[in-house]
């Protein structure tokens, strides 16, 4: 029997009004349109019909402390809890999965545990959930902390959280629920169990209300690159959203985090690895080029400086000239560690000024730009898809959502063309889209099942 070709997966990443620096400012973009529900169930059902794996959100809790002549230059990405978003997205899609982020840092387990059974309930199955461990010191700053927590410490928390919620999203077998109206017995009390969690971080005792979600759990996201990030995602990450910006970055990251699996008990198809892509796709080459370039020149060099001091942990560039080289011994705070080194690659790799390092991670914050068309953008993709680069792509749309628009109706059909990308769903799950196997619940089986 020939096996079925091997398919890409593909994120929507959605982002304020486009992921691109200057999106909001572009003449064909309602800069208030991403913070209303028509325009957002709209996107949705765009990325629906173009039988996109998942929509994306990511999220910060807190605003960011820097001078507000310098934020008001800039559109507020995350101005909604995405967990809200996505269950009312859920109303109004039947097929695509549901992707929230919330950080393990600022929210207790049971909480979440409860959100993320009750979105897979609501969906039907398409509920996912991002793990950050946030990054910056406002967010520290909203919770009554000081500082944040170290990068080393606030992953370890992560790890025992995820244990946490596991075992709440296993309180209840996936047949408790028995309604025997006969014998007076709502549930089969041999199949609820409790948490009894004493953690160094955690102490849970209970059980959660919700029955167990169609997908056993919702899908668990990851997108923490640097060592300590790779080693929480081989432990329990089923997606991995990760910036990359060469094709053999790519591969390396891949399999520096697949061969991290089998140490875990894991397999290389338990774990789909999505490396960003922010696409500018025209009909010719210089349609592509002709809006890159209408964006670029519309980035503010204030917001540029801006950007990368606060992906380097809010360092103040002002004291280089920005058309001098781009430091690169800056020294690495406890923020996004990977980011970092990612942005220290690009300069160094490529003899970057500041002001040309904002240029390239204007597009996409440090993910992987490409101008092009259809067949040129599909040829890279295949590319990296084909040697061992990705599972797929997280597509973060320059604009919203003309940017998105034009992959869906011009690089998707190429993909498609090639036998690369689904032409319909398969299946309803967001764990079945993604030909994930759905975790049975461990004492499956012991009850005489
Ligand atoms: C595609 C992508 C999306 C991310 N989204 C968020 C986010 O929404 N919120 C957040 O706090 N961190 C986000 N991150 C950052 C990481 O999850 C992580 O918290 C951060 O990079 C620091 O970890 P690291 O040093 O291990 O990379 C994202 C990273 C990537 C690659």
């Amino acid at each position: 029997m020939t096996q079925p070709k091997r398919q890409l997966h593909l994120g929507a990443f959605f982002f304020g009004a486009g992921h691109h620096l200057a999106a909001w400012r572009h003449p064909d973009v309602d800069p208030n349109g991403y913070t209303q529900l028509n325009t957002l169930k709209e996107w949705a059902r765009l990325a629906e019909a173009a039988k996109f794996d998942a929509i994306f959100f990511a999220d910060n809790v807190g605003m960011s402390q820097a001078p507000a002549d310098m934020l008001t230059r800039n559109a507020l990405p995350h101005v909604f809890d995405p967990m809200l978003v996505q269950s009312a997205l859920a109303a109004v899609t039947d097929r695509i999965g549901l992707v929230a982020t919330v950080s393990t840092t600022y929210l207790p387990p049971y909480h979440l545990a409860r959100k993320f059974a009750t979105l897979d309930h609501l969906s039907g199955g398409r509920g996912g959930w991002n793990l950050v461990t946030s990054g910056s010191e406002f967010e520290a700053h909203s919770f009554g902390l000081p500082h944040q927590i170290e990068h080393a410490e606030r992953y370890k928390i992560a790890h025992e959280y995820m244990q946490v919620v596991k075992g709440l999203w296993d309180s209840w077998e996936d047949d408790a629920f028995t309604h025997d109206k006969a014998n007076n017995r709502f549930f089969d009390t041999t199949k609820l169990h409790r948490v009894a969690h004493e953690g160094a971080h955690f102490q849970v005792s209970g059980s959660l209300q919700a029955p167990r979600s169609p997908q056993g759990y919702p899908v668990f996201v990851q997108a923490g690159s640097s060592n300590d990030g790779q080693d929480l995602a081989a432990a329990s990450a089923e997606l991995v959203f990760t910036a990359q910006q060469t094709v053999d970055d790519a591969r390396g990251f891949y399999s520096s985090l697949k061969s991290r699996l089998p140490a875990w008990g894991r397999t290389e198809s338990d774990l789909k690895i999505l490396p960003g892509i922010s696409p500018f796709v025209g009909r010719t080459q210089q349609e592509a080029q002709d809006k890159f370039d209408q964006l670029q020149d519309l980035i503010d060099p204030v917001l540029g400086v801006g950007l990368l001091s606060a992906f380097l942990g809010n360092i103040d560039l002002s004291a280089y000239p920005i058309d001098g080289p781009f430091p690169v011994d800056l020294p690495v705070g406890e923020g996004w560690k990977s980011r970092h080194a990612l942005f220290n690659n690009m300069a160094q790799r490529d003899n970057l000024s500041i002001r040309d390092l904002y240029k390239r991670v204007a597009t996409g914050r440090g993910h992987w730009t490409v101008v092009g068309t259809p067949e040129s953008i599909a040829d890279q993709l295949e590319h990296w898809f084909t040697t061992g680069a990705a599972d797929g792509f997280n597509i973060l749309s320059p604009t919203l959502p003309h940017g998105l628009k034009d992959f869906v109706d011009l690089v998707i059909p190429e993909l498609q063309r090639r036998g690369l990308f689904r032409t319909e769903y398969t299946g309803r799950t967001l764990r079945e889209h993604l030909g994930l196997r759905r975790p049975a619940h461990p004492n499956a089986g012991v009850n005489g099942q």
